[in-house]
């Protein structure tokens, strides 16, 4: 039986870190990667294992060995790099797997979770999300509304991931089209200050047929190359 994030989706590129390390990356405009849990870093502690991941995928985009990569976090918590001219990243993981997306320009958030996540849908629409957004859910199906849910909550975290704002008191500010399909986040409204809608883009992919992840973006339209990491 495939675990949970094992299978490759369509439209994900395998490589192995031995190939990725060889890559001539630094054109890619957008990159986003997935790496299957049973391949992460036998590491027990989370932030070493995703210091460990995070040094593998971005040392070729920098040009440097990963050890030799040094990262700063902004006021909340968001890590970059402190190389210029470096690309701008961000990482997500979840049962199953962590992803990674690097922009070339811009600035990129993502967000990752597992599509069979029970989940009290009304309470935490009521708390986190729009009226309008909770609304919608009320008037749905418990199984779509599940979906549509998981659908919105991924495309809010991601904004937020972007911006670096974390989620307190900014979930229910990007608000997105009620969807429970897989299709791109439509945004529908967007906080004050984080720059014109038309500055946004927002990417739907699916890594693993067990998860739903988001990549935002603001400043860089063009679409992602989906890699996902073989050992
Ligand atoms: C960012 C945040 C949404 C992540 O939520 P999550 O679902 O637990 O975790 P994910 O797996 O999706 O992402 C975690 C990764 O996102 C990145 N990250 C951390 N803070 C971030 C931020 N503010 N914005 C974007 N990315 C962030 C890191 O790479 C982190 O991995 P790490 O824990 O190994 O450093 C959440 O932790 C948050 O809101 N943080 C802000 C906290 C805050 O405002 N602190 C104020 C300072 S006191």
């Amino acid at each position: 039986m495939t675990a949970v994030g094992e299978s490759t989706a369509m439209g994900w590129q395998p490589v192995g870190l031995t190939q990725h390390a060889d890559r001539a990356c630094l054109a890619a405009p957008l990159d986003v990667w997935w790496w299957p849990e049973r391949l992460l870093p036998p590491i027990a502690a989370r932030r070493q294992r995703t210091d460990t991941l995070l040094r593998t995928l971005l040392a070729p985009y920098v040009g440097l060995p990963p050890a030799a990569l040094r990262f700063g976090r902004e006021t909340h918590g968001r890590p970059f790099l402190l190389h210029a001219g470096a690309p701008d990243f961000n990482l997500s993981d979840t049962a199953g797997g962590a992803v990674v997306a690097i922009a070339a320009q811009g600035r990129v958030g993502v967000d990752v979770e597992c599509v069979e996540r029970a989940l009290p849908v009304a309470r935490l629409a009521a708390r986190w999300f729009a009226r309008e957004e909770a609304q919608a859910l009320q008037k749905l199906d418990a199984e779509p509304a599940r979906c549509a849910f998981l659908r919105l909550w991924t495309a809010k975290e991601a904004a937020c991931k972007a911006t670096g704002s974390g989620i307190f008191g900014f979930l229910s500010a990007w608000r997105f089209e009620v969807d429970a399909t897989d299709a791109d986040p439509r945004l529908a409204s967007l906080p004050a200050d984080v720059g014109a809608d038309t500055r946004w883009r927002f990417h739907r992919l699916d890594p693993s047929g067990s998860h739903t992840l988001v990549v935002a973006l603001r400043d860089l339209s063009d679409p992602p190359r989906c890699f996902v990491v073989t050992g």
